[in-house]
């Protein structure tokens, strides 16, 4: 789909880059020549994806560092520079969710999510942006979900917090684009992960089917999809593309917005027996 050397020395910081989406986001990013910085809570998992990581051929850095620290970023920022001369890209996919009916949630419960979502993707981009600022140009990419602007029940706190991220994302976009500096979004619909899984599909009660059937094209997305439409965001060949928010769901979203989708369980029938109605009543 792209020219091997797209990201060619570019350097890329990925958050949550051990795990899920992340990691397939860098493993595509290595593919197409970029270096790769990845971050996490966790040493010992990212250590073992970056040694994945390198069968592509990508320089990579593996650095636990917990987004809601600055004083553990600017240790990343610190550690990163005895590798790399700069950042050129910002991805913020770290994230935290489960599900829990709302009057269920502690205070604690719903912080620990809005920090990891929102206040960890703000303390990135401060960190990492300032220094994008000083080398006159980058691009930051946030991971957010469609419910950013739908909302959703039973997932309050990471609603809240990815809709937060959205209008840091759309703020930032012109903000910053004076120091050359785009920002823009992807929002997934379900993309199948350990972390995601674990969290938000209540197992054994036909839960994973009943979410596949709610999308108009009846899959879940495949990780190689999300990648590259986050590599071609990257790419200078986005070079335009600022503010945007780009979702990939199959048009999850849009079914659950329109009016009348669920017509489509109206049997072939009932829409013959309507036409027949209808012909009839224009003939008298
Ligand atoms: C209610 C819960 C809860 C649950 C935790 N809490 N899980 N409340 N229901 N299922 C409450 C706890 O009781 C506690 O409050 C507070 O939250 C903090 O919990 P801890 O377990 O101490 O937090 P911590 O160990 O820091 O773990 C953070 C976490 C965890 C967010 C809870 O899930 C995590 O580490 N997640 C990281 C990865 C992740 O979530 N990946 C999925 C991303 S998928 P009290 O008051 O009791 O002490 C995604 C998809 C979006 O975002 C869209 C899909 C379509
Ligand atoms: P995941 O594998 O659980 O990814 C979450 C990552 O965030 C993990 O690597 C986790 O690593 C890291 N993380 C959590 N808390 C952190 C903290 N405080 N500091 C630093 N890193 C932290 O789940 P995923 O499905 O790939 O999700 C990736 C992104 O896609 C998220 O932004 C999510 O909201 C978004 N998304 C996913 C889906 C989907 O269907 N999968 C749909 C829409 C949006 P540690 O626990 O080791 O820190």
């Amino acid at each position: 789909m792209f020219q091997p050397d797209l990201l060619k020395n570019k350097t890329i910081l990925i958050t949550g880059g051990g795990t899920g989406l992340g990691k397939s986001m860098a493993t595509r990013f290595g593919e197409l020549g970029a270096n790769l910085i990845i971050s996490s809570r966790k040493q010992e998992v990212l250590d073992q994806a970056a040694e994945e990581l390198r069968q592509t051929g990508a320089k990579v850095f593996p650095f636990s560092c917990d987004v809601r620290n600055p004083l553990e970023i600017d240790e990343l920022l610190k550690q990163t520079k005895s590798k790399f001369d700069r950042i050129d890209a910002l991805v913020n996919n770290a994230a935290g969710n489960f599900i829990s009916p709302t009057e269920n949630l502690t205070e604690k419960a719903f912080k620990v999510v809005v920090d990891i979502v929102l206040l960890g993707t703000f303390n990135m981009t401060l960190a990492v942006g300032k220094e994008m600022i000083s080398q006159g140009n980058g691009t930051i990419l946030n991971i957010v979900t469609t419910y950013a602007w739908t909302g959703s029940g039973y997932v309050v706190p990471s609603a809240a917090a990815k809709a937060g991220v959205l209008a840091v994302s759309r703020s930032l976009a012109v903000e910053w684009a004076k120091y050359g500096i785009r920002t823009n979004a992807i929002a997934p619909g379900p993309f199948p992960t350990e972390g995601a899984w674990k969290r938000l599909v209540p197992p054994g009660l036909g839960f994973e089917k009943k979410m596949k059937n709610r999308i108009p094209l009846k899959r879940f997305g495949k990780h190689q999809e999300l990648a590259d439409l986050a590599s071609y965001l990257l790419s200078d060949g986005s070079g335009y593309i600022n503010g945007e928010v780009v979702t990939i769901d199959g048009g999850e979203w849009l079914k659950g917005a329109g009016e009348f989708n669920d017509l489509d369980r109206l049997p072939k029938t009932a829409w013959k027996i309507m036409e027949k109605l209808r012909t009839k009543s224009k003939k008298k």
